[in-house]
């Protein structure tokens, strides 16, 4: 009892210490502040809020940048330019104020680990957090100190092409898995070398543009944006997330770049902020064409007071705000607002002190360990969507096999969106790994078939079949190339491009059963194919070792784990669909009369009057938090530590989870709510825990979840976050549809 009180006295006088320690450092950092703002012009305070795109002409920047009119630069990747550049800035510049060199770092800098939606398909945060430590470790190794991510943009529309760099549809998955990868983007300490500087983007709602356009209008009642969209980045902005990024989209009218409400009341005020704010590419100069400025001095103007820091490419900052100074319509206050936060982050970043990169001896790119983590992310990514059968894992018996499709052997294409530097030649492909590891023990039949995924050449379909008519499985990979996805990547049709699924129907004519490995950047509507294979591993754009797994898993040497973080539709009508809606006054029930069983001449009134499409029902294709393991799970004896809580009570909530299968695996365990009666209505089910369980064969545990009752709250009509007293359900399961289903109570 003594030592243990002991240590803990130990462990608080640490903490106070710890505590007490970063205040002291926090006041140093202002002071250095102060005394920079009292020595700098107007002009070289504009300059910090100037963020340029480097040509990698140094020529082109030393005047502007001895006259101190830089803050940044993106886009610069030689480490030898860059510490030109910033000699110029410490040796040359009046003030020696050093620049920030940024770069979009976005799923790995040369390691390419799987896209967000995929890493998000992990649910795993220790991963998140290693792939962003991989990304930082590279990238910072040729002076990139600044990453445009995590990208925490919930989104419900697979049509919009940045999903794939989402972390999906659910607010605290986004905002568990967001915090993870701010933390290895950051480090333990900024100032450390192989840190890197996060920026939460795009903030806000640029997830919900329309009809899944990018660029698109947004209206998103504030009840909505508080409770669904702004989650992720109050949860970045608590694990210290450095910087954060406008979005390009407009809310309500009022485009974000000049949204003083997000910029200021809520990042701000609410939450305490402490870093800086870039816009997004040109977004300040946009404001013109959204229709909310008339010009650029205005735009300029409507930014800086809004709360923005710093402009990124376009120059309207450096052309007009010195005027806007002088003219009254801008305060030297609000400029030296935005100054001090952007010298905030360089001054954590350490910058000031050690402005350089230094080129280590050995080099960590492409380092064992970092394909060993890419590798064992694309593992946990991937989701097994269908096992008839039991085909997979591919057995003894299977002793030929046919590899047939686009992106079996497609080095970039499963890289994915945002890979501005991972190197193709380090992909390892299915088809190589598969070739590699099993070329000696199996007959391997390759047919590409088809030159990439939107190839609509049918003329080799007969080989095809041929492969598949010798072989015992076929494998067909199929799928989006890398440039389906991401940015301005919206696809109005999410089918598979292409001629693939006819591919398909031909190479089922061989009999032969249909492993269907597909590689995207988003769901695809894909329930014929599905229906026509007998397995499907959803592989999404996998990065770098994406071959490897994939074969890891078709062989049976690892075992599939992941799960959806998104909602699969089952056509592209049925799109916003999402786990977490509302019931309406006529939820679906199960005998829905489907298009085809409406007898002619059907009268109007002998129908169902209930919330679903005549053609594709109501359910999706596969619900949020779906996915198959090669072992079977069994949930059992749900047990609530109590039925009635109090305010501020917590409640735990428990069940049995036995591996009854024969393969040792893990399982991602949801546990989801329901507020049956609110002031204002509440989503069928909540997401609000998960953990990832490891069993081996016949392996039980208890799993268990607790709850304050401050996680049941939610934002009322008067826009205050509130735990209202009522029933609630509750349910462990193994994914947002089924599971263990208990209720409790909460009263004042
Ligand atoms: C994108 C951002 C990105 C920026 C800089 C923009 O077009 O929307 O996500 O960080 O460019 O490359």
């Amino acid at each position: 009892m003594k030592t243990k009180s002991l240590i803990a006295i130990g462990t608080f006088s640490f903490l106070m210490f710890g505590c007490a320690h970063q205040m002291d450092q926090d006041a140093k950092v202002e002071e250095r502040i102060d005394a920079l703002l009292k020595q700098m012009t107007l002009e070289e305070k504009i300059g910090q809020m100037y963020q340029l795109h480097s040509n990698g002409n140094v020529a082109d920047y030393k005047e502007l940048i001895k006259a101190g009119k830089i803050g940044s630069f993106l886009n610069e990747i030689n480490p030898t330019t860059i510490n030109e550049l910033q000699r110029i800035a410490m040796e040359e510049s009046r003030l020696k104020i050093p620049i920030l060199f940024a770069r979009d770092v976005i799923h790995g800098f040369k390691t390419i680990f799987p896209i967000p939606l995929g890493q998000a398909a992990t649910w795993n945060p220790l991963i998140v957090e290693e792939g962003g430590r991989v990304a930082a470790v590279e990238a910072t190794e040729v002076g990139i100190r600044w990453t445009f991510a995590p990208m925490l943009d919930v989104t419900r529309d697979p049509r919009w092409g940045r999903i794939a760099e989402s972390l999906g549809e659910d607010p605290y998955l986004a905002s568990v898995l967001g915090a993870a990868m701010v933390k290895g983007f950051q480090g333990d300490d900024l100032s450390e070398p192989t840190s890197m500087a996060a920026c939460m983007k795009h903030y806000a709602g640029y997830g919900f543009v329309e009809g899944g356009r990018d660029y698109n209008t947004t209206i998103i009642p504030e009840v909505v944006l508080r409770e669904v969209v702004l989650p992720p980045f109050k949860a970045a902005v608590d694990a210290g997330v450095a910087t954060a990024m406008s979005s390009f989209n407009e809310i309500n009218g009022v485009p974000s770049t000049g949204n003083s409400f997000l910029l200021k009341k809520v990042l701000r005020d609410e939450w305490n902020f402490k870093g800086f704010v870039v816009s997004d590419w040109a977004s300040v100069a946009e404001m013109i064409v959204h229709g909310y400025c008339a010009d650029e001095k205005e735009a300029a103007m409507k930014a800086v007071n809004a709360g923005l820091d710093m402009e990124m490419v376009s120059p309207l900052f450096s052309k007009h705000l010195d005027s806007l100074v002088k003219e009254g319509k801008v305060s030297i206050k609000t400029i030296d607002e935005a100054v001090r936060n952007i010298l905030r982050v360089k001054f954590k970043l350490g910058l000031f002190d050690n402005p350089y990169v230094k080129i280590p001896q050995t080099s960590k790119i492409y380092a064992d360990s970092h394909l060993a983590a890419a590798k064992e992310a694309a593992i946990q990514s991937a989701v097994l969507l269908k096992n008839e059968n039991h085909v997979l894992p591919l057995t003894e018996k299977v002793k030929t096999i046919a590899i047939i499709g686009p992106l079996a052997d497609a080095p970039s294409d499963q890289l994915g969106t945002w890979v501005l530097d991972g190197d193709k030649n380090y992909t390892q492909t299915p088809l190589k790994a598969i070739q590699a590891e099993y070329g000696k023990k199996l007959n391997i039949i390759y047919e590409q078939t088809l030159g990439y995924s939107r190839d609509i050449n049918t003329t080799n379909f007969g080989k095809a079949v041929a492969a598949a008519r010798r072989a015992d499985v076929v494998l067909m990979f199929l799928g989006e190339e890398s440039i389906l996805s991401g940015e301005a990547r919206c696809r109005a049709d999410i089918n598979l491009p292409g001629v693939q699924s006819q591919l398909v129907e031909e190479v089922k004519k061989a009999g032969k059963p249909i492993v269907l490995i597909i590689m995207a950047g988003r769901p695809l509507t894909i329930e014929k194919e599905v229906n026509l294979s007998d397995a499907v591993l959803y592989a999404w754009h996998p990065g770098t070792m994406g071959g490897p797994a994939i074969a890891d898993l078709l062989f049976g040497k690892a075992v599939p784990s992941g799960k959806l973080p998104v909602t699969f539709p089952k056509t592209v009508g049925q799109i916003p669909i999402y786990y977490n809606h509302k019931n309406t006054g006529r939820p679906p029930h199960e005998n829905l009369q489907l298009i085809g069983s409406i007898p002619p001449g059907a009268k109007q009134l002998t129908m169902g009057y209930v919330s679903y499409y005549l053609d594709a029902g109501a359910e999706p294709l596969f619900p949020f938090g779906y996915g198959l393991s090669y072992t079977t799970f069994e949930y059992s004896n749900l047990q609530l530590s109590k039925t009635d809580l109090k305010k501020k009570d917590e409640i735990t909530i428990s069940c049995q989870l036995k591996n009854t299968g024969k393969y040792e695996a893990d399982e991602i365990v949801q546990l989801y709510i329901r507020d049956r009666v609110g002031s204002l209505t509440r989503p069928v089910k909540e997401l609000k825990g998960f953990q990832r369980i490891h069993l081996k064969p016949q392996e039980s545990k208890t799993v268990s979840f607790t709850l304050k009752t401050d996680d049941l709250a939610f934002w009322n009509a008067e826009l205050k976050k509130v735990v209202e007293p009522g029933d609630f359900d509750v349910w462990i399961g193994p994914n947002s549809k089924d599971g263990l289903k208990g209720s409790f109570r909460v009263t004042e």
